[in-house]
């Protein structure tokens, strides 16, 4: 949940790694701080807050220095605060260490250095691993032995990392070894590469690409040696590896706003783009294909049965699509929220495919529930958002979303890929089956297609969202309803406006709600009804009927025509006709810019919201 960056090079630090950490704050932003290298000492800036108040405080030194390595946090152990912020140093001030991930034992590590003398002075899990990098290079220096080609600080850091138990990025330095940055990890993404002025380290290649766009994923148990010439990888084991070099393809501008207040709102109007990017070349000789998938179809006949694993926005993507693959390719599928299925006993046979669904690719329980799903002999699909993730090298076969970096922490354009990726997978298996008919496939691949274009009418105008937003601003809290796909969509608009406007809603099946939810609704409770043209519409028009006659102010998300909606409505906002399996995907994105503008209007800071981080790399 934390950015990490370091540089070493021949321009002074600083400035790189207040650059780096402003593109990874999404990642975290309760505290920030940077370790520069600075006439043979550390020098340690850091402040609670956001990455400009680092900024601001850093201006007042005078630093100089051409190396060192910076943080954004996500509180994890111990509350945001100065002394909690990374970098972490040891008792003597001469090893800086910074962290994304949880070390799970470093409470026995804390003890044990304890009583060897050392000295702590944060709640955190981070601080143990530069005291241990302290001991160990003082044993090393002092002659230990070591059976690895790596020495000095590279050599402190594999024997230190034996000891953690947990999911560590880290990049470390010390005064010992000017202009070296050592960076390792486990089950946790670190990126190096080396630009025209120097070499870089971070936790994800946005914080690098403007320097180089020809990257190593560090692999799991690996260690990077960075200098300004050169960077040298080694295995678990200290021995001099090679790595492969992926080039990154994304544009700069992802990290630019483009001229729109803020990412959220960017990252909403790219979804056209990501629509058809997301679907470009799939269709070949009328027939569907995905090849990243690497599954013949006789493999894919096979599968009888799918579960679908994901967190928060991921999970109601999943949602929406086990109602595609049921209808669909008639395969029972289950969708799970990843943090209980890592802990259940699911019947998982070699028939099974399990898809694990996460934009981040990084989410610690959907890491751990694709883990355990293979291991219990599951085919596992990854869908994903970011090239090289976890998730993807961790499946054994990829979908990416084609979303291009999303920086908001609310996913939008992320999402709708997910939506297009999964009906693609749920019409491949139909296909495979010979559950439909190819014309059929073809005809809702087409569809498909066009649901970039209803997309950018909704876009063009966003009056009547605007307006219902204004209604709903001063509520406290709301219900979103919905039947069938309705309902699942109706989770995806209450978890956006919780998330960004810190106004309580909740989503139901609009069936359920005389069976308690309805209690809550008394004059001008806000009830936003998905109500689109499908085969449960007139029921749906009932619990409307039954909100409104309780005082509710009813927001309908209707299909343009629908003249009945507005004898029930207070609000209605019109989207273009849809076929109900495809409706997500148009009827998501006013859900979207109704919880972005009521979060405008409350204030609220739209692309960092309170207590939230782009990436959940902690169970
Ligand atoms: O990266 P992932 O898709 O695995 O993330 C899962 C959730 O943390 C994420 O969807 C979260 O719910 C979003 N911030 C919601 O907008």
């Amino acid at each position: 949940m934390c950015g990490i960056v370091g540089y070493t090079g021949t321009v002074p630090a600083a400035p790189v790694l207040l650059d780096g950490l402003a593109k990874l704050e999404y990642r975290g932003y309760d505290s920030a701080g940077i370790a520069v290298a600075e006439g043979g000492k550390l020098q340690v800036v850091r402040r609670r807050g956001k990455v400009a108040e680092l900024a601001h405080t850093v201006g007042h030194f005078d630093l100089t220095g051409k190396s060192g390595i910076g943080h954004t946090r996500w509180a994890t152990h111990g509350r945001p605060s100065e002394a909690n912020a990374h970098p972490h140093v040891s008792c003597a001030g001469d090893i800086a260490v910074v962290h994304n991930g949880i070390i799970e034992n470093f409470a026995d590590l804390r003890e044990e250095l304890s009583q060897r003398g050392h000295t702590f002075r944060s709640e955190t899990d981070t601080e143990v691993i530069a005291h241990l990098i302290e001991e160990t290079y003082a044993d090393l220096s002092k002659g230990a032995s070591t059976t690895s080609e790596a020495s000095g600080l590279l050599e402190a850091v594999r024997l230190a990392s034996m000891r953690l138990v947990g999911s560590y990025g880290l990049a470390v330095m010390s005064s010992k070894e000017p202009g070296v940055i050592v960076t390792t990890c486990k089950d946790m993404p670190i990126i190096v590469g080396k630009g025209s002025d120097g070499a870089y380290v971070a936790s994800d290649a946005i914080a690098v690409i403007g320097a180089t766009r020809d990257v190593v994923f560090l692999k799991d148990g690996h260690l990077a040696r960075l200098t300004c010439d050169d960077i040298a990888f080694f295995d678990g084991y200290g021995k001099s590896v090679t790595e492969e070099t992926t080039h990154i393809s994304w544009d700069m501008d992802v990290a630019e706003k483009g001229g729109y207040p803020d990412f959220m709102l960017k990252e909403i109007h790219e979804q056209p783009r990501v629509i058809r990017d997301t679907l470009k070349g799939r269709l070949v000789a009328g027939h569907l294909e995905i090849d990243e998938l690497d599954m013949t179809a006789e493999e894919l006949n096979l599968i009888d049965r799918v579960y679908i694993i994901a967190c928060g926005t991921s999970y109601h993507a999943g949602l929406i699509a086990k109602e595609q693959i049921e209808g669909w390719a008639r395969i029972p599928t289950e969708v799970e929220v990843a943090s209980e299925f890592r802990y259940r006993n699911p019947i998982i046979t070699p028939t099974t495919l399990v898809v694990a669904v996460s934009q981040s690719g990084e989410t610690a329980d959907t890491l751990a529930a694709i883990r355990d799903a293979r291991i219990k002999g599951a085919r596992v699909f990854g869908i994903t958002n970011v090239l090289g993730s976890p998730v993807a090298r961790e499946s054994d076969g990829v979908i990416y979303t084609k979303a291009n970096k999303e920086i908001a922490v609310a996913s939008t354009k992320s999402f709708l890929g997910q939506l297009v990726s999964l009906s693609l997978l749920a019409l491949l298996l139909a296909q495979a089956k010979g559950k439909m008919r190819m014309n059929q496939i073809r005809l809702i691949f087409r569809e498909l297609g066009d649901t970039a274009e209803q997309v950018e009418r909704i876009l063009a105008d966003t009056s009547a969202i605007d307006e219902a937003a204004r209604a709903c601003v001063d509520a406290t809290s709301a219900l979103f309803v919905g039947r069938g796909m309705g309902a699942a969509i109706a989770k995806e608009g209450a978890l956006k406006l919780k998330e960004i406007s810190y106004l309580h809603a909740e989503a139901y099946a609009a069936g359920e709600m005389k069976h308690g939810p309805i209690a809550l609704i008394d004059e001008g409770f806000p009830v936003i009804a998905i109500a689109t043209q499908s085969p449960v519409y007139d029921k749906v028009i009932s619990n409307v009927q039954e909100a409104k006659a309780r005082g509710a102010l009813v927001v309908a998300i209707a299909t343009e025509g629908d003249k009945e909606i507005a004898n029930h409505a207070d609000h209605v906002i019109y989207i273009p006709k849809v076929r109900d399996a495809l409706s997500a995907i148009t009827a998501s994105v006013p859900l979207q810019l109704l919880a972005r503008s009521i979060a405008v209007i409350r204030g609220c800071d739209i692309d960092q919201p309170r207590n939230l981080a782009k990436s959940v790399t902690v169970e």
